[in-house]
């Protein structure tokens, strides 16, 4: 979401006659794009700080702090950290030109941190930054509503609102004309995703996701991220029907426990979430699931522990991103729970978690190899420039040797070997 917006950004700087560099020595200003979601996020941008700091002694630079740092923080990031001469929140990135302007005329801090009922950037085409040429993302929301107890997000990004479909469209039309073979329609919970055009028609995720499919059967169609609550038959029934809808669902699990997805206020229980994987494996024959999980929520005891692993062994992950409970201030949790598990059960819990997903991840790309898969090439590997990598419709990795082909076709690739991370295959013409 951050990459998504920093290409916004982008735009709305180049729209009013900045310029994009890659080199930091010869930027005249620096935004750092931040995240929130867990303290090392924010510890991360102090440290990157401290390094601004040594440049801006060199010479006169533009330090701005812009995303949900900026949001939860304000004013008090300026006490921190005295480096730092713009804070704008989510929503406030119409302003950074005039922000700019403040600081080196009138020599002022400037800080915007109003957030909005109703900006999405809906007609802003974003700047690809360090981009492929290949896949790229598509805002199609912003906020969120839900209020997990441990998150920060729905104070920081604010009321969930939905994009403009006709500007989505013509995003997504726009990349494909100029090569781009893979987009990611993004949001918070895209299940809730709704607009109404001035006729009256009512777009809903799934008829979204419909309308981007059909621009092309070469553009490939993923999406993130779903809130299991919200996952309707509908939108897998979606999924199933379009060969160039990805076959990959992120389904952030966050507890296997129904005590405490009913503390983390996630609105579903264990069973539910097991009736979901099941209508996801039923009805879209091969497809992976990834999901999300945090260790040592408040009150978590270790019977709640087991019944995560137990999930994570019924549901099969094939990719999960694993996190040590944070606690954020402000949040439904550090306000009315307490943080009451040892931080290192909490580190003990968490690398059980990854040691299980290891497993799951090496049995599910195990189960790959000698399959044939249509891959999307996305550039070299890092490897050796004999190798190419790309990614298959269910979101794996797979490196093979390649001659003269180029980023952004498609070709066959038989699978031969595999690490827990990574497939190993050859081209089949
Ligand atoms: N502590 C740890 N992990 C968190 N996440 C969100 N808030 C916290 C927190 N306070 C995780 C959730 C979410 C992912 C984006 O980050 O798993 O799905
Ligand atoms: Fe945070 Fe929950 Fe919203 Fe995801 S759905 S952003 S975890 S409040």
């Amino acid at each position: 979401m951050n990459f998504a917006d920093s290409e916004v950004i982008g735009a709305i700087l180049t729209n009013n006659g900045y310029s994009l560099t890659d080199n930091i020595d010869s930027a005249d200003v620096i935004f750092i794009n931040t995240c929130s979601i867990r303290e090392n996020a924010e510890n991360r941008i102090f440290n990157r700080l401290r390094e601004i700091n040594y440049y801006k002694k060199k010479k006169e630079l533009v330090v701005g702090i812009v995303g949900c740092m900026a949001e939860r923080m304000k004013e008090e990031l300026l006490e921190k950290a005295p480096v730092v001469d713009i804070i704008a929140g989510p929503d406030a990135y119409r302003s950074l030109p005039r922000m700019i302007d403040e600081v080196v005329n009138d020599k002022q801090k400037a800080v915007q941190t109003v957030l909005s009922t109703n900006e999405t950037y809906a007609e802003i085409n974003p700047v690809r930054i360090s981009s492929n040429g290949v896949t790229a993302f598509i805002s199609i929301m912003r906020g969120c509503d839900n209020f997990c107890s441990y998150c920060v997000v729905p104070y920081t990004r604010g009321r969930e609102r939905s994009r403009d479909a006709g500007t989505i469209i013509a995003e997504a039309k726009d990349l494909f004309d100029r090569g781009y073979r893979d987009v990611t329609l993004l949001g918070q919970n895209v299940n809730s995703y709704k607009w109404t055009d001035e006729e009256g028609n009512t777009v809903n995720f799934s008829k979204l996701m419909a309308m981007v499919a059909e621009i092309s059967p070469l553009l490939r169609v993923r999406f993130a991220t779903s809130h299991p609550k919200d996952l309707s038959d509908e939108l897998i029934m979606t999924i199933a029907k379009y060969d160039n809808i990805c076959k990959f669902i992120h389904l952030p699990l966050q507890s296997g426990s129904t005590e405490v997805l009913k503390r983390m206020n996630r609105k579903y229980t264990r069973e539910w979430y097991i009736d979901r994987i099941k209508a996801i494996r039923d009805n879209i024959p091969g497809i992976c699931i990834g999901t999300d999980i945090i260790a040592g929520f408040c009150g978590e005891t270790e019977e709640d522990h087991q019944e995560t692993l137990s999930l994570m062994r019924i549901a099969k992950y094939d990719y999960a991103y694993m996190f040590k409970y944070s606690v954020r201030p402000g949040t439904l949790a550090a306000r009315k729970m307490d943080d009451d598990v040892l931080d290192e059960v909490k580190g003990r819990r968490l690398s059980e978690i990854i040691a299980l997903q290891q497993e799951l991840s090496l049995e599910s790309n195990r189960h790959d190899i000698g399959k044939t898969f249509e891959v999307l090439v996305e550039g070299r590997s890092k490897r050796s420039a004999d190798e190419l990598y790309g990614r298959n419709s269910q979101n794996k990795v797979i490196i093979f040797p390649g001659g003269n082909i180029h980023p952004g076709e498609y070709v066959n690739v038989m699978v031969k070997e595999c690490t827990a991370a990574t497939l190993l295959g050859k081209i089949i013409e």
